[in-house]
């Protein structure tokens, strides 16, 4: 049976006239409202290009903004139907810098569109695009060969362009490639058959759309992520979201996959009324037979059909954002309802996006692709994107911009990841600080090299010593000698310098001692993870903030002096940049009070955290 509703989307370069077509296809289905059109003839007249007939890209391109640019910026989702079915559309952008929309919009589709400009024949953002497309798992491909009114309706135009498109993606997985010559502009084979190319014998755009079969998830395993919990009342408790794949039945065994906590379908209901079974594609609330932790991001499935669960993965990820890829900085993963902080542990190669060859790389640029190791702080459930691409596919966001930075789509999980669990040891944390008579506490100094860090701490070690507290201290230059000894001072090797560090702090925190740590620790994404790897309550960040002319002044290792000589290289402060924190839990200006003040000012703060009694 074809698919009630057909997601679509449609990619190729500026002008090749993927507004345009989408409009047509709105106005030939009838779903333009009289009043649109009324005002759109008159928007024609002060912007449009083709004189007096309506320009249908006006009613894509939204923003004035972007009309004046001449391109669309944003990824636009357009509803139509006909008879036969219903189409949401999503309008992506050619333009070279906006891959992210078009990966946006391609990451649900069905099925998409790539536009060629029968002029011009394909462009590198064809085979860019084609490539993505086919990483994205889009399985359906309408090659709309455009503007054959510009090349006289000639079938042998069409037909090269044809035979260099297969050249290039026959190999990339997808089930069906439709070639259809048209005139988005003219409507010529978008709803209605051309006249003007009676040696075409194949469907008109829309007719393909109709009936193309669409491979649906309908066969695979039920998955069920849990977009909420409906608790009304104390009478009534169900899991509200969307059946992404397979079928449920009233009476189906159902397991958490995070915790593997089962139990059955009571009741299926939706807006209107109960059902005794939910197919793919339904937004459904379920009612489950006994009382079972499940909470938002959740993912129910069979019992006997369970979704991996790992924190390590393969996935190949499609880079989105201008500032590099850095392996090992904690970005957040969202699959679905699920969230989480991940890190990329390591980049395997890179993926040509013309050629398909691995190339060996250590990060990923913008709109670049590579196959990637993936860690999560928790657990994640998931199938292979190849086998589900709802519970197979996820993103990565700034954690400080909310910006989408990645895309993922996920191979396999690692098999390192499979049998290592946590073990539980006799003595724990509660106990251990029992004995010392203080809670533990990592107390993390940030700033320039030469603000005080060491200084500071150092001072602060001494007075909680003679308080008789357990300390330890971690300071740059001394771990630099031996467990971090093979790093740099590249962006990438700070952020592996701290991760390690938070590593090891949280490793002393649970012994119980009180734990300076005294790394410039430039980037705040990576104090971040330090924060919640400790965890937040036993964590203080504090700021040493000294103006840099003073710490260039103090120079304690006269390593200003050779950076500004040229003999170092990426010096923070210099050519490598320094983000002061938002938040910190303390300030010390190191310029303006004395150390016995600076230190005062911290076990204050311990005190008033009930670190120290
Ligand atoms: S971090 O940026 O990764 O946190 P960390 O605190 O471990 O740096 O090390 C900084 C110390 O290394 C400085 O105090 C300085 O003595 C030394 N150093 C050597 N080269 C550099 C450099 N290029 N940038 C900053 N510090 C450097």
């Amino acid at each position: 049976m074809a698919a009630a509703v057909l997601r679509l989307l449609t990619c190729g370069s500026v002008d090749d006239g993927k507004s345009t077509l989408i409009g047509r296809l709105l106005h030939d289905t009838q779903l333009i409202m009289e009043d649109t059109l009324a005002s759109l003839a008159r928007d024609s007249r002060k912007h449009g290009t083709t004189g007096e007939d309506i320009d249908f890209a006006l009613l894509l391109d939204g923003l004035e903004a972007e009309r004046e640019q001449g391109i669309t910026i944003d990824v636009a989702y357009r509803f139509f139907e006909t008879p036969a079915r219903k189409f949401i559309v999503a309008d992506t952008p050619g333009h070279e810098h906006y891959t992210r929309n078009m990966a946006t919009g391609a990451s649900t589709a069905d099925l998409a569109i790539v536009l060629v400009d029968a002029r011009k024949g394909l462009l590198p953002q064809t085979r860019r695009h084609t490539r993505i497309l086919s990483l994205l798992g889009i399985r359906q491909i309408v090659l709309a060969v455009n503007k054959m009114d510009l090349v006289d309706h000639d079938a042998a135009v069409f037909r090269a362009i044809v035979a260099d498109y297969h050249a290039m993606a026959d190999g990339l997985g997808f089930d069906a490639i439709m070639p259809i010559p048209m005139s988005a502009r003219a409507g010529a084979n978008v709803a209605r058959r051309a006249a003007e190319m009676p040696w075409y014998a194949g469907p008109t755009l829309l007719e393909h759309l109709e009936t193309v079969a669409i491979a649906s998830e309908a066969a695979g395993p039920a998955r069920f992520p849990v977009q909420w919990v409906n608790r009304p009342d104390a009478d009534f408790r169900g899991f509200s979201g969307t059946l992404v794949s397979g079928q449920l039945r009233v009476g189906d065994a159902l397991v958490v996959a995070r915790s593997g906590v089962g139990s059955t379908v009571k009741r299926i209901v939706t807006a209107d009324t109960d059902l005794a079974e939910a197919r793919a594609g339904d937004a459904i609330t379920l009612v489950l037979a006994d009382e079972i932790d499940v909470s938002r991001g959740d993912l129910l499935a069979p019992a006997a059909a369970r979704p991996h669960l790992a924190q390590q993965f393969a996935a190949k990820l499609l880079w989105l954002q201008a500032d590099e890829m850095i392996p090992g900085r904690p970005y957040l993963l969202r699959a679905g309802p699920f969230t989480t902080t991940a890190t990329i542990t390591l980049l395997k190669h890179r993926i040509d996006v013309n050629s398909g060859e691995p190339s060996p790389a250590r990060t990923l640029a913008m709109n670049e692709i590579g196959l990637a190791n993936i860690d999560t702080v928790a657990p994640l459930a998931f199938d292979a994107y190849a086998d589900n691409r709802d519970t197979g596919g996820f993103i990565l966001i700034d954690r400080f911009t909310n910006q989408t930075v990645g895309a993922g789509m996920i191979l396999h999980p690692l098999r390192r990841a499979a049998n290592v669990h946590l073990q539980a040891m006799a003595v724990d944390q509660a106990q251990r600080s029992a004995l010392k008579g203080h809670q533990p506490a990592v107390l993390w100094f940030t700033g320039l090299s030469g603000s005080g860090k060491s200084t500071i701490a150092s001072a602060l070690e001494a007075r909680l010593a003679a308080l008789g507290c357990h300390t330890y201290a971690l300071d740059g230059d001394n771990v630099r000698h031996g467990l971090n000894r093979d790093l740099g001072f590249t962006d990438a090797d700070r952020v592996e310098n701290i991760r390690r560090i938070a590593e090891v702090a949280a490793l002393m925190a649970d012994a119980g001692l009180i734990t300076t740590c005294s790394f410039i620790s430039p980037f705040r994404a990576e104090r971040q993870l330090a924060r919640e790897r400790v965890g937040a309550a036993r964590f203080f960040e504090i700021f040493v903030d000294a103006p840099i002319e003073l710490c260039m002044a103090r120079d304690p290792k006269g390593l200003y002096a050779k950076a500004r000589a040229g003999e170092i290289r990426n010096f923070t402060g210099f050519d490598s940049p320094y983000e002061p924190p938002e938040a910190p839990d303390l300030t010390i200006a190191s310029a303006e009070i004395g150390l016995d003040a600076a230190v005062d000012a911290i076990i204050a703060a311990l005190r008033d955290r009930r670190i120290l009694p």
